[in-house]
């Protein structure tokens, strides 16, 4: 696997592989990988000639008070993994090389609205954060194909919006999430779980999924549903955000005639924020 962290290099790299007609595929991650994000190489793998990983872990996404600084950072790891992974060249930029200008001075992309209700309703300019380095990312690594985790429900949707909306020729593939034996989603942030809220955390996934098994049968309103699953978070000792059920394809407030949901929450345990979702395809 080659290894960049400059522009002029990576750019380098591409125009070669360019050259010889080769499909780009790119998973931009920030990092401290788990098998998650390696099966999103896999994806990548069967849809282009030519995998491309980048880890960054771009401080233009993290609020004033988030965990920028202790955001786990594992790069020898990371390499060893995705060249067992198979991937043929890693962009590890610093922020110098992102950010030239610095990163107040920054040209930004942002997806208006929906990059303010959900986790942006809480994380203030997260996503203006996401789509800023992923655009810069897209015109950095020029993908044929771009593959995302759908645990990040929204930034994936955003992303969606982002390149259909400026036009990017690139092919945004969404990849299910993957979980562990007790349906906890695989997160990096997973590792800042004491031991007894390790244990507490897979009541996120179950009560999602007690919310889909509701909507499956139909006959209860979105609210109530809502606010019971908010509750059940609550008792089984997290601080939730939010839970909502929304429409798959813009996040909206689905109507009874809606049958593409989702349902979607971010919950605190402890100083950790987890988030996870659930799709919901009513028959
Ligand atoms: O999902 C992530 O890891 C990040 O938000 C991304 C897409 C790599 C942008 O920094």
């Amino acid at each position: 696997m080659i290894v960049v962290s400059t522009v002029s290099d990576l750019r380098r790299e591409i125009q070669n592989v360019r050259r010889a007609s080769k499909r780009v595929g790119f998973v931009p991650t920030m990092g401290n990988l788990h098998a998650g994000h390696l099966k999103l190489i896999d994806v990548v793998r069967e849809r282009a000639d030519f995998t491309v990983a980048s880890i960054y872990v771009n401080p233009l996404q993290f609020g004033p008070q988030e965990d920028f600084a202790s955001y786990p950072r594992t790069p020898e790891e990371d390499r060893q993994a995705l060249t067992e992974a198979g991937a043929d060249l890693l962009f590890m930029p610093t922020t110098e090389e992102m950010y030239p200008r610095g990163m107040h001075a920054q040209t930004v992309v942002e997806v208006p609205e929906l990059s303010n209700i959900l986790c942006g309703a809480f994380r203030p300019g997260h996503f203006r954060g996401v789509t800023t380095v992923v655009n810069h990312l897209f015109n950095l690594t020029h993908p044929d194909v771009a593959v995302f985790g759908k645990k990040d429900y929204q930034q994936l949707l955003l992303i969606r919006l982002m390149v259909s909306d400026l036009g990017m020729p690139i092919d945004i593939v969404g990849v299910d999430t993957l979980r562990e034996r007790d349906g906890l989603a695989l997160s990096s942030r997973n590792r800042y779980l004491r031991p007894d809220e390790r244990e507490l955390a897979p009541a996120l996934h179950a009560v999602l999924r007690e919310a889909q098994g509701k909507l499956m049968r139909g006959g209860a309103v979105f609210p109530a549903i809502e606010a019971s699953a908010a509750e059940q978070l609550r008792k089984a000792g997290f601080r939730p955000d939010y839970v909502s059920i929304v429409r798959q394809q813009d996040l909206g407030k689905p109507s009874a005639e809606d049958r593409r949901l989702a349902v979607l929450a971010a919950a605190w345990l402890g100083r950790t924020r987890l988030i996870d979702n659930v799709e919901v395809e009513i028959p």
